[in-house]
């Protein structure tokens, strides 16, 4: 298939696009490089600077692949804003970006006839989680500006799907981290404050130290449990999302996580298995709920999807990652 992988300069697309070129797909990068870099682009891929909050800029692509004979059939999108506090502090920015950028991206795809869609979502669209496992079926109430603006995409996508017979798949993901095994791609960025990059910078001494929020939760170390899953495993089911809804002509929606959890303590021991991680327990946060974890058997039934890698195989390449990138 010839996809589209609006954002692929950046961590998740990137991956992707090397899942997808594996796999033996066609793949061209669209991207403004406002947080991604043409090196994480695979050099199979053709890199196209654009901007989906210009229709042109995708109508160009598409328009050009189309009259070349093989038109794109699945667009994917990741060109989003995606860091909370940002979010908090300037609302209108990530409503711009994320739900007038897949607007525009949108309305570019039905003009020019692309009939699916796979988007880049997050579990930060259940808000305060009423189970400790998350289904796709519980209720979405967003506490944050970025996870209201994810949200919001998810409906936009429905409803255009629905009124333009537009197949979707839309992945929600939990705690994403690791790198390719090539380490040609991964994570360096240091505004992320989840706590594998926030492990690596107090690793590498980016950060003094790693704080751990609250030893006193409901759980068997009393540290918060979540669910990580690594960014190889998540991209290779955006290329099986992608395959069904184009052979199926039908629409998904579904987590993508590893179904179990880990405490915070846990996963700092398991990093100062493979590296030193200067840590201290600082307070609770507010809001934070003691234990999230995905249901993952949406994916697993309909895409035949089940995560390969473990928590140290994420730990050991992340970090891998970042220190040859250091040098
Ligand atoms: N990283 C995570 O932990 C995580 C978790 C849940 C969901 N997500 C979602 O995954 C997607 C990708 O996240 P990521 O971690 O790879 O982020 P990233 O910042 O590394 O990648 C985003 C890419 O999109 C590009 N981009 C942004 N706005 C654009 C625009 N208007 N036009 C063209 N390109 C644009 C950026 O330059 C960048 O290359 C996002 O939609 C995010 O909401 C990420």
């Amino acid at each position: 298939m010839k996809v589209l992988v609006v954002g692929g300069a950046g961590y998740i697309g990137s991956h992707t696009t090397y899942e997808l070129i594996r796999a033996g797909h066609e793949v061209i990068v669209l991207d403004n490089l406002s947080t991604g870099s043409t090196e994480n682009v695979h050099p199979q891929a053709r890199f196209v600077w654009g901007d989906i909050r210009r229709k042109s800029d995708i109508v160009h692509v598409l328009n050009a692949e189309a009259q070349a004979g093989a038109p794109v059939e699945v667009a994917m999108h990741f060109a989003a804003k995606l860091i909370v506090p940002e979010s908090v502090e300037q609302p209108l920015a990530y409503y711009e970006n994320n739900v007038e950028g897949l607007r525009t991206m949108l309305e570019a795809l039905v003009e020019c006839g692309v009939k699916n869609i796979v988007f880049s979502s997050t579990a930060a669209v259940y808000g305060e989680p009423i189970t400790p496992e998350c289904d796709e079926g519980d209720a979405t109430e967003p506490i944050n500006p970025y996870g209201e603006t994810k949200l919001a995409c998810e409906k936009m996508i429905a409803w255009v799907g629905a009124a333009h017979d537009l197949n979707y798949c839309i992945l929600r993901y939990f705690n994403v981290a690791g790198a390719d095994a090539s380490l040609k791609i991964g994570l360096d960025k240091d505004q992320l404050t989840h706590l594998i990059p926030l492990i690596m910078q107090a690793a590498l001494g980016i950060r003094e130290k790693l704080f751990i929020f609250g030893d006193d939760y409901d759980t068997p170390d009393g540290t918060c449990i979540r669910d990580y899953v690594h960014v190889t495993d998540l991209a290779q089911a955006h290329v099986l999302g992608a395959e069904y809804i184009l052979n199926n002509k039908t629409s998904l929606l579904a987590n993508l996580g590893s179904g179990s959890g880990f405490s915070v303590r846990e996963v700092v021991d398991a990093a100062r298995k493979l590296f030193e991680v200067p840590f201290e327990y600082a307070p609770r946060r507010p809001g934070d709920p003691a234990k999230l974890i995905a249901r993952i058997e949406r994916a697993d039934k309909i895409l035949k999807w089940k995560p390969q890698h473990n928590l140290q195989s994420i730990l050991k390449s992340d970090y891998e990652f970042r220190k040859r990138r250091i040098g």
